[in-house]
């Protein structure tokens, strides 16, 4: 509660509250009331599989402002197969009491091979639910994604017929506030702005009190995190060295650095560069111009050539690997 008010003196607008998965947290109630208390606009990011109808209305009772709830597919085994449980039931339950209730309702669905030709029944699933909000985000291979790259990996005509059951949804207005649609980054010329830069809009407070320039961060052996418990947030957020360590432009090695893209895109994703080259210093291979860059051709090549009807099993994620 205290980091919390420290966060908004820090000129923070909005709490993110996510995971894994906040609900798991007896106190979120608590953490919300403080938010609300600091002015803050917060979003529960959640499975909801455990948002039952009494932890709901006390979120509400406590200010909370708005709901994100992630689904899998549009349909229950496929959805239930994806995230390692039975939970597609509640999830469509918990969107219909988050709507009952009043609150803006993001839906979020992850894209991959396995479920991109189901977008247009998970566009219509969106509109059934009534989403004020729809984030089709399709999976970027850090973590689990990464060891599941093969399975995962999307091919170019399943995009292109994904974009346009999107443009054809946003036409259709489906939901209020709109459609954000993202691209697998492997199929981009150009990285992503990833956080919109190191230490430049946003920060990832961890369970353990650690501060992280995103929420991957923690894959950089480099880095050292400072901790909420001996440090001011403003003090990690202007002076702590992992905050320093990828901001702005002087630590870029070319071709960034002398780039007239490097203040759009940063140079990309830093635990990109480390997965992917084992530099985190690195230009994000994603890039065109990345010394690197076959490293993403050759996998998408293959994902182009693989037949999409004998999939791989997924690995999960699990505490021995
Ligand atoms: Fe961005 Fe670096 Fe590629 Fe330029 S070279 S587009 S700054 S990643
Ligand atoms: Fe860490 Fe992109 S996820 S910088």
């Amino acid at each position: 509660m205290r980091v919390i008010q420290q966060a908004s003196n820090l000129g923070v607008l909005q709490l993110g509250l996510t995971g894994g998965e906040p609900l798991l947290r007896k106190d979120i109630e608590l953490l919300v009331a403080a938010a609300a208390k600091a002015e803050l606009y917060t979003t529960l990011i959640t499975a909801a599989t455990l948002l039952t109808p009494e932890r709901a209305t006390q979120l509400r009772d406590a200010g909370l402002d708005h709901v994100q709830i992630s689904i899998q597919d549009s349909r229950a085994a496929e959805s239930d197969y994806i995230a390692g449980t039975p939970s597609f039931k509640q999830k469509l339950e918990a969107a219909r009491l988050v709507k009952a209730l009043g609150f803006p309702l993001t839906l979020n669905f992850v894209l991959h091979r396995q479920n991109l030709d189901r977008i247009d029944e998970i566009l219509d699933l969106c509109e059934v639910l009534k989403a004020d909000r729809v984030e089709l985000a399709n999976t970027q291979y850090y973590g689990w994604a990464y060891h599941n790259r093969t399975v995962l990996l999307p091919t170019r005509q399943q995009l292109e017929r994904a974009d346009a059951a999107v443009a054809l949804a946003r036409k259709r207005n489906i939901c209020p506030m709109g459609i954000l649609y993202v691209l697998p980054d492997y199929y981009e010329d150009y990285p992503k702005p990833c956080m919109s830069g190191w230490g430049n809009r946003a920060l990832v407070i961890a369970p353990n009190g650690d501060v992280l320039p995103c929420q991957a961060a923690s894959s950089i052996p480099e880095l050292e995190f400072a901790n909420v418990r001996n440090h001011s947030l403003d003090w990690i957020w202007f002076e702590s060295s992992t905050f320093n360590r990828f901001r702005g432009t002087e630590w870029m090695p070319e071709p960034c650095q002398s780039c007239d893209r490097r203040q759009l895109d940063f140079g990309g994703c830093r635990c990109q560069a480390l997965l992917l080259t084992n530099n985190a210093a690195a230009t994000d291979p994603v890039c065109h111009l990345s010394p690197h860059h076959h490293l993403i051709t050759t996998v998408t090549k293959q994902a182009n050539q693989e037949n999409l009807d004998s999939p791989l099993p997924l690995v999960y994620r699990s505490m021995q690997m």
